[in-house]
């Protein structure tokens, strides 16, 4: 089956996130992320090494594991993969720059101790139909105190659910940041090719 972003957008609940990405796990790094010249990883990663982002670091919403490979390139680490599609993470498996993995719905809360992670990021699922700024929250529990997340939300998500206003009352953060990035680089084509994201960072008080 041939997937294409306006699948991905057009998703409503976190079920249909499962489906959706148990089928494109395969076609994800070639059909996806090398032909739209995807860098919101490498972006998101940069962002991580830029503000000393330590280990053990989460990356939420890790699919095949793009972050999880920028990450590494800067140094950073350890490394866990969390992600609603086990068929995703059996990708990111592969790439072997993930010490451990668990699946889960962000949205429902992940089975995983409060205050566990000095960083989180997150990289393409912070976006339209998938995981809106309700789980702000879930991040912020996740974080020991000090601690760094670096999530990017796409510029008409960030807009349409209204992430400013849910970031201006979530309690317990600091060093709140927000840079504008592209999505895609060179070459990259249809109408996202010009997409831009914000990359949030805050830390944990
Ligand atoms: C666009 S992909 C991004 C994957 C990877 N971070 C990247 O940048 O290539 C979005 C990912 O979010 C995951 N996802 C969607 N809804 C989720 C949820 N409620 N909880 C956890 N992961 C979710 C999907 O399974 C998918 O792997």
């Amino acid at each position: 089956m041939a997937i294409d972003l306006k699948d991905a957008y057009g998703l409503k609940t976190p079920e249909d996130s499962r489906r959706l990405y148990a089928t494109w796990a395969a076609s994800y790094d070639s059909g996806f992320a090398q032909a739209m010249a995807y860098r919101l990883p490498e972006a998101v990663a940069a962002a991580a090494a830029r503000w000393h982002m330590t280990g053990p670091i989460l990356d939420v919403g890790a699919g095949t594991g793009l972050v999880g490979l920028a990450l590494k390139s800067y140094g950073l680490g350890p490394i866990d993969g969390t992600d609603i599609a086990p068929e995703m993470l059996e990708k990111a498996a592969q790439k072997s720059c993930y010490a451990a993995f668990f699946q889960g719905d962000i949205l429902a809360g992940l089975a995983c101790k409060s205050q566990t992670y000095q960083g989180i990021t997150s990289s393409g699922t912070f976006t339209t139909g998938h995981v809106g700024p309700e789980a702000l929250p879930e991040i912020v529990r996740l974080l020991c105190p000090g601690g760094l997340a670096v999530l990017s939300v796409s510029r008409a998500h960030w807009h349409g659910s209204n992430f400013p206003r849910h970031i201006d009352t979530l309690p317990g953060i600091t060093a709140r940041a927000v840079d504008e990035v592209s999505i895609y680089g060179d070459g990259a084509v249809g109408d996202r090719a010009a997409d831009t994201a914000y990359l949030l960072r805050f830390r944990r008080r």
